[in-house]
């Protein structure tokens, strides 16, 4: 009977490690060491300057090389080719989970639960692969290839809680871009210019979308969206200064005039809205480059 099915096996099992606090433990000390970084760095490693987060990409190389290695291991001969490929996906291996490290210390516990999960699944395809390629160096090639294919399982199951981590948990998402969409475009009523005192954040909402506006001077307004892009943070619950808004959750800090994302982790900027004022009301619209979608 439709409606009558319950999550399948993979679902329920991912439902119970977001809900299991077997590992929090390690979560407060891991997220600690992850802070000590400098935030230029951990900025770099979250993408920042991308517009989305580096990680999915930085994790093409082991990915690709390690399951070319595989195809390549199921043809006749001797090659050398898999031992190169191997190799490359070990040394891109660091620098993926170091920005993936970086991304998981800025999530919410659920997120953090499978995150830790992806991590050991990873780090064990690791050790196998370089288990595989000190075999294969020392001409054991039958127990290299054992020890790769186990690790291309391995690698996949954490590639698989690293989707689950993205698209059911909307970890790296864009948490604000929904907000364009729900705009659209045009002129919008904000509400009556004397609502919004000269340097004090406000929260209002604009076609049921929430916004947070800061009245500079007495004829300019800065409106921001108002959930922050990482995860949704309240931005008008944040600190406002040098001309920017810094997120209350995990810092990231947005430009008023333009919601460019100057630090993160948010690796999106914030939407923003131009104003004008009519009769004493305040309108907004949506800059012209977002009118499209
Ligand atoms: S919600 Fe994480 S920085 Fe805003």
């Amino acid at each position: 009977m439709a409606g009558s099915r319950g999550p399948g096996p993979v679902l329920a099992a991912m439902d119970r490690v977001e809900g299991s606090r077997r590992a929090d433990p390690l979560i407060p000390p891991l997220r600690d060491a992850v802070h000590t970084m400098p935030a230029g760095v951990r900025d770099a490693l979250h993408g920042t300057r991308l517009g989305h987060p580096a990680h999915p990409a930085m994790v093409q190389i082991p990915m690709g090389t390690w399951l070319s290695a595989a195809l390549l291991d199921l043809l006749p001969g001797r090659r050398r080719a898999p031992d190169v490929l191997i190799a490359v996906g070990l040394a891109a291996a660091a620098p993926a989970a170091l920005s993936g490290l970086a991304d998981w210390a800025e999530l919410r516990k659920p997120q953090m639960r499978v995150g830790l999960l992806h991590a050991a699944s990873n780090t064990a395809a690791v050790a196998m692969y370089a288990a595989s390629l000190s075999a294969r160096l020392r001409g054991r090639r039958m127990v290299g290839r054992g020890w790769s294919y186990a690790g291309l399982v391995t690698v996949s199951v954490g590639g698989a809680l690293g989707g689950h981590l993205a698209y059911r948990q909307a970890a790296g998402a864009n948490h604000s871009d929904q907000v364009v969409a729900a705009l659209g475009p045009g002129w919008h009523p904000l509400g009556a210019l004397h609502d919004f005192p000269i340097g004090a954040p406000v929260t209002a909402t604009v076609r049921d979308v929430p916004v947070l506006v800061l009245r500079e001077t007495a004829d300019v307004l800065r409106v921001l969206a108002e959930q922050c892009g990482h995860m949704g943070g309240p931005l008008a619950e944040g600190e406002i200064a040098d001309g920017c808004v810094r997120c209350p959750w995990h810092g990231s800090t947005f430009r008023l005039t333009d919601g460019w994302n100057v630090t993160g982790p948010a690796t999106a900027p914030q939407p923003t809205f131009e104003t004008r004022i009519v009769d004493g009301r305040v309108e907004v619209r949506l800059p012209a480059g977002e009118k499209e979608r």
